[in-house]
């Protein structure tokens, strides 16, 4: 059987009308990257959906159990994405959490996306979103599954050249991508958005200002405007899937090479933090 879900241990493909996370959200998710039978970043992973579930008062599920259903799926021998979804499962029609909470817990198997090589030779372009980012510093960080930001400002473009859109805040301070974090240098220094008060703190963004600081590199978190972005020597986004993206063009500005996003692409490793499955 082609299993692509589990829930709470079963293989499974319906939820219950009455779950949270289809009335209000209420859950947090993670998307990790299986290659070669291992997850990469499981622990860094596992460690944003703790404190996501410690700022939700979610209960908290064992790795074991995480990783007996993860086990369930069919992985087959081709990279994969592992999506793992912690719901406040059923109860209630308003907005106050049940007394009893029992949890959902969904793990599911999708298709790898079919990035070109040309995007990480040549570099992808970002545009500047319509759609604000909402801030709120008691979801900041977390990867809550409130996403309609992103679902607005994904729809924004169509283009197959534009691999992200920049989503600001009300102040007009860039945040992230809708489905990355980003990055930007200056010389030898590299620089990427404050997330107190927005934004997902991506697993792939503390490994790459971990690796800059191995590296020798100041990494500074700070408020960038898209003004500042635009006379940065070099751009990039990250998250789980892409690695280090570099960035060709924003607007009308090129960039045309990557010296520094180059050195930090070849020193990720993205199987050093992986468990095997
Ligand atoms: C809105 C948003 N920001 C940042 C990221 C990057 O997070 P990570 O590096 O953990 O994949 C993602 C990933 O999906 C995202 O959706």
């Amino acid at each position: 059987m082609n299993t692509t879900s589990i829930i709470n241990g079963q293989p499974q493909q319906h939820l219950p009308v009455t779950d949270r996370s289809i009335s209000y959200g209420d859950g947090l998710f993670e998307t990790i990257a299986c290659v070669d039978g291992r997850l990469q970043f499981w622990s860094a992973h596992l460690q944003r959906l703790h404190e996501g579930c410690l700022r939700l008062q979610l209960p908290l599920i064992d790795e074991s159990l995480w990783l007996e259903d993860i086990r369930q799926l069919d992985i087959g021998d081709e990279p994969v994405v592992i999506k793992l979804i912690i719901s406040r499962g059923s109860g209630g029609r308003g907005y106050k959490m049940p007394g009893d909470i029992q949890p959902t817990r969904i793990v599911s198997r999708y298709d790898w996306p079919s990035y070109s090589v040309e995007l990480f030779n040549k570099g992808g372009c970002l545009k500047i979103c319509h759609t604000p980012v909402s801030v709120n510093p008691a979801l900041a960080g977390i990867k809550h599954l409130n996403r309609l930001d992103n679902v607005l400002a994904r729809n924004e473009w169509n283009d197959e050249n534009i691999i992200d859109g920049l989503m600001l805040d009300a102040s007009g301070h860039v945040i992230e991508g809708t489905m990355s974090n980003l990055f930007a240098v200056e010389g030898e220094r590299l620089y990427t958005p404050r997330l107190e008060q927005a934004g997902v703190a991506g697993v792939i963004r503390q490994q790459v200002m971990e690796l800059a600081k191995k590296l020798g590199y100041e990494c500074e978190q700070i408020n960038l405007s898209v003004s500042h972005l635009l006379n940065m020597d070099e751009l990039f986004i990250t998250n789980s899937l892409l690695g280090i993206c570099p960035i060709r063009r924003l607007q009308e500005n090129a960039f045309n090479d990557w010296p520094l996003t180059r050195k930090l692409q070849q020193s990720l490793d993205m199987d050093g933090a992986s468990l095997a499955i």
